[in-house]
């Protein structure tokens, strides 16, 4: 379950629009048509298009072997650009261009064959850090887990969102590892039915009992006792412990504090972005109404109407009882906890 890989110095993305009914691949020569897979949700999750933007700028690089040395830098500042500019919230994609960027000046002045050499070393580096990474989320997230637990969560945030493992999958995953009685409830997460599509499909592959409800029964479900917990993932997270996820996190948080039930979210440091004072200056992103107007390439609504279409909300720290990172538990969030764990 390979979200993204490397064949001949390209990137080979599997194509997640088209899961579960279909596996295929999109190959990636260039930048630009990393950029336009970002774009269009070929591959989607935080750390996913992040790696996958690094790969971007690598390859760019590798295309001006032969440029001379101020060409080279104004290339990698093009495709930079480009990259940063595929999908506007998770702030990972921004941070793993910034981090290929900072090769390239640390070098400047070098053979740009050998700059182009790192640049690619510095992508694998990445993606080979985020498997690590999801793996010690894994490991302090699965002691928040008790020995048998039904557990909530939305949109995917699992291997396909990553480079491999996941985050708030990633945590159940080593719940169930220890052999915690696991089980989850996926919310569908319209209108792009990232839960009811990928992590159902991920579930089924581990084998961890995995049922699909529609985003409008998690109230009915947390009040009939039957949810132990929440675990999501997130694109960004502002200083003071906001957290940008999937359009309908807010709601389960709000739903969860109703319901006195612990509402945890899992992320990398890379997700946070600590020049962001709280989650009110964090972009988000607004999609098609064809998302909204259409199922499955069939129009359910009618003609001459409006949509709003965002992809994502910003769940306010207060309702956050802890966030997982691969360098500790953040409990209750503030700036202070969120700066003792994440800050430099
Ligand atoms: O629009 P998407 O599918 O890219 O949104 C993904 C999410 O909101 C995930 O929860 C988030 O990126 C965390 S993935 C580990």
């Amino acid at each position: 379950m390979k979200p993204l890989q490397i064949r001949n110095q390209q990137l080979v993305l599997l194509d997640q629009r088209l899961l579960p009914t279909q596996v295929e691949y999109v190959t990636c020569k260039d930048w630009q048509a990393v950029a336009e897979a970002i774009t269009d949700m070929v591959v989607r999750g935080a750390p996913a298009i992040g790696a996958a933007a690094a790969y971007g700028m690598a390859m760019a690089a590798a295309s001006l072997k032969s440029a001379a040395p101020a060409q080279f830098a104004a290339g990698l500042a093009e495709a930079a650009a480009g990259l940063q500019a595929a999908r506007p919230t998770a702030v990972n994609l921004a941070w793993a261009v910034e981090r290929m960027l900072n090769v390239a000046r640390l070098h400047q002045g070098r053979d740009v064959n050998d700059v182009a050499a790192l640049l690619w070393q510095e992508a694998e580096q990445i993606a080979r850090e985020d498997v690590a990474v999801n793996k010690k989320i894994g490991e302090y997230g699965a002691a928040l887990i008790p020995a048998q637990a039904r557990i909530l969560t939305h949109c995917n945030a699992g291997a396909l969102a990553t480079v491999g493992y996941g985050t708030a999958l990633g945590v159940i995953r080593s719940a169930a590892a220890q052999g915690k009685k696991i089980s989850v409830y996926a919310g569908e997460t319209r209108p792009y039915l990232q839960g009811a599509r990928l992590t159902t499909w991920e579930m089924v592959q581990e084998q961890i009992p995995v049922t699909l409800i529609a985003d409008n029964m998690a109230g009915f479900l947390m009040q009939q006792g039957k949810v132990d917990l929440i675990i999501v993932g997130a694109d960004r997270i502002a200083a003071n412990g906001d957290v940008a996820n999937k359009i309908g996190t807010y709601t389960l948080a709000v739903l969860a504090q109703a319901h006195k039930i612990p509402f945890y979210v899992a992320a990398p440091v890379s997700t946070f972005d600590l020049c962001l004072q709280d989650g009110s200056h964090i972009p988000i992103e607004e999609r098609s109404d064809r998302e909204l107007t259409h199922f499955a390439g069939t129009r359910i609504a009618p003609e001459g109407i409006q949509c709003y279409n965002p992809a994502f909300d910003v769940t306010p720290a207060a309702l956050i009882t802890a966030i997982i990172t691969e360098r500790g538990i953040i409990e209750q969030p503030t700036e202070t906890a969120v700066a003792a764990v994440v800050g430099e």
